[in-house]
């Protein structure tokens, strides 16, 4: 990419980021499984050294903190993410499958469409390497709880999270680890899910979970993971 038209763009997009919205959503194909694994198979090996030159140089840092770990309440941590989630959400914002119209969220769609397939690897291998960290959430051990999480809720036909995002949160392949989550993005993605802004997962599985959740378990949900890597298992 070349550096006079990054820092352009950045500029530009910092700017724009303080006006609400990013217009139209331009047609995006869903994916199939297959059409996602065939992406997916076919993305070149990302560099660790290279992703973390970008993360600095693209200014991802700026909002992702220096290792993914967000600094801020307001985005989202990247560190300790697996590769082919990272790399999945950089293509869905690239191709305008992720498409969430507010604010801050305007600017992923426009960093992402100048990023190369290779660019997206490294990234993602940079993330990947990063150790989890744990927040200093209000959560104090509950049972309903930790039983949706690894139980489900037959009654609201919720399979279990732990049996998709792993038993401390850790996520595997294009399923994100969840832990160590920034807790109001965790709360803002789901309700995006659950209102339908969000859609970009392959078979509306994360549509239909969060479907009957209250906002009052959703929030115990964020607390839960967020306080989890290096917590109480
Ligand atoms: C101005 C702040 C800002 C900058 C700069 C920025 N991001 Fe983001 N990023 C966000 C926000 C905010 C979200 C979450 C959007 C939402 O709430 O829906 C996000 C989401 C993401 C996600 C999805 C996270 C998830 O868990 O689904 C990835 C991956 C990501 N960013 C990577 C990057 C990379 C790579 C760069 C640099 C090329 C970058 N970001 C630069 C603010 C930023
Ligand atoms: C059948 C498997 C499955 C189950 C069960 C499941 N998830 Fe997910 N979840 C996924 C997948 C796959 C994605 C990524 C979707 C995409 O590509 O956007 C996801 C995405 C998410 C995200 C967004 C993460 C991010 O970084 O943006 C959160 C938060 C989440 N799930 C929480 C939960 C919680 C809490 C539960 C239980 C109440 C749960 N999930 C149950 C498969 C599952």
């Amino acid at each position: 990419m070349k550096k006079g038209l990054l820092a352009g763009l950045i500029g530009l997009t910092l700017a724009g980021s303080a006006m609400a919205g990013h217009g139209e959503k331009p047609h995006a194909e869903h994916w199939t499984n297959a059409t996602l694994t065939e992406k997916l198979a076919a993305m070149p090996e990302g560099n660790i050294a290279n992703g973390q030159a970008l993360h600095v140089q693209m200014m991802c840092n700026s909002c992702h903190g220096e290792q993914g770990e967000s600094p801020s309440r307001n985005y989202a941590s990247l560190n300790g993410q697996t590769k082919e989630y990272t790399m999945k959400m950089l293509l869905d914002y690239r191709d305008s499958r992720r498409w969430e119209d507010y604010k801050q969220a305007n600017i992923m769609v426009k960093l992402a469409r100048v990023m190369s397939d290779q660019d997206i690897a490294d990234v993602a291998a940079f993330y990947a390497e990063q150790d989890m960290k744990a927040w200093d959430v209000d959560y104090t051990k509950d049972a309903r709880i930790e039983r949706l999480v690894a139980k489900g809720n037959a009654n609201i036909m919720l399979t279990p999270c732990a049996s998709c995002h792993g038993v401390h949160g850790e996520g595997n392949g294009i399923t994100p680890a969840i832990a160590g989550q920034v807790p109001e993005y965790f709360v803002r993605t789901m309700k995006a899910y659950q209102e339908g802004h969000r859609n970009n997962d392959v078979h509306k599985g994360m549509s239909q979970f969060t479907h009957d959740l209250s906002d009052e378990d959703i929030k115990a949900l964020a607390n839960y993971y967020a306080q989890l890597p290096g917590g109480e298992k």
